[in-house]
């Protein structure tokens, strides 16, 4: 086992050879917007994200499906599993099976499978001091989300966050085939501070973090000032804070906002500075329309951030 449940790492890595190690993963969500097909293909590309997250690419899935059959019409189930059948051929994989229940609220995600050479696992437990720390998506997906279920974004704002959930990490992750790679992760449940302190704990170093350069969604902000959130944003604040050294009166909506749980977030990576150009160069080559560079690892305070206006 290379990597196993010593550290919070997104996935399972295990040797199968001198060159290659097999990558297991299992994600599934409940819906996070209405519409069947979006949200068959935002959990496809949330499921997917862990085998990039650990430096891999993924083989093929299955699916795991809980669905109220005697309430819903077939048609809803057909439309998510079109949704996460298209998403896995974008990731150049087909789905071959899976398994279903009934169940009363719909779950939908898939079992992936991947492969990595041994030489190019990235856990999220590498980061070194001096590393820059890059991240390749906005926030803002539980928020929005928590917004739309209550009525109050727009179409606008709807597309936006559902193409933002529905992306797949791979090009961010194929931008970095070569590079030295210190430290991976994607984030989701825990936001973008919670990710940030799991591999900042598995790595022994601590980071500054600069929260005017973090990208978030502009429509995030005043609903994040008018308390529109999920619970989980506020959970995750009160476990990650006392790992967080905030700016004396910053503001609870930035901090809310940087704990927000996200559903298909973006890889958060730790490359040494002499790499960061390349990887901002690929990333914009590939098309990966959101690459921040939101600080940097330090060796001043393990486990802490250092949160910086
Ligand atoms: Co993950
Ligand atoms: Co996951």
């Amino acid at each position: 086992m290379i990597v196993g449940t010593s550290t919070a790492d997104d996935a399972a890595v295990y040797r199968i050879d001198d060159q290659r190690a097999i990558i297991q993963t299992v994600d599934f969500i409940t819906p996070i917007v209405d519409d069947p097909y979006d949200y068959g293909r935002i959990a496809a590309a949330n499921s997917i994200s862990d085998v990039y997250a650990m430096g891999g690419r993924p083989l093929f899935a299955l699916n795991i499906v809980c669905f109220p059959s005697k309430n819903l019409p077939l048609d809803v189930l057909s439309q998510i599993l079109k949704g996460g059948c298209d998403k896995a051929r974008e990731a150049g994989i087909e789905i071959v099976g899976g398994h279903s229940v009934d169940d009363e609220e719909p779950k939908y995600g898939l079992v992936v499978t991947g492969v990595v050479p041994t030489d190019r696992v990235v856990t999220n437990a590498g980061a070194q001091p001096g590393d820059a720390l890059v991240l390749t998506k906005p926030l803002g997906s539980g928020i929005l989300t928590t917004a739309l279920k209550k009525g109050l974004l727009g179409d606008e704002a709807k597309e936006k966050i559902v193409d933002v959930m529905a992306t797949l990490n791979r090009a961010a992750a194929e931008a970095l085939d070569g590079l030295e790679v210190h430290a991976l992760t994607d984030i989701t449940g825990f936001g973008m501070l919670g990710h940030m302190v799991e591999m900042l704990t598995g790595s022994g170093v601590g980071a500054r973090l600069q929260a005017a350069d973090v990208p978030v969604l502009e429509e995030v902000w005043p609903l994040a000032r008018d308390a529109v959130y999920p619970g989980g944003a506020k959970r995750n604040l009160q476990r990650f804070d006392p790992s967080v050294n905030w700016p004396d009166a910053t503001p609870e909506e930035v901090k809310i906002v940087l704990a927000d749980p996200q559903t298909s977030g973006g890889l958060l990576i730790a490359i040494p500075p002499h790499e960061l150009n390349r990887l901002l160069d690929r990333l914009e080559e590939a098309g990966v329309a959101t690459a921040a560079v939101i600080g940097e690892v330090t060796s001043d305070q393990p486990q802490m951030i250092q949160v910086v206006s």
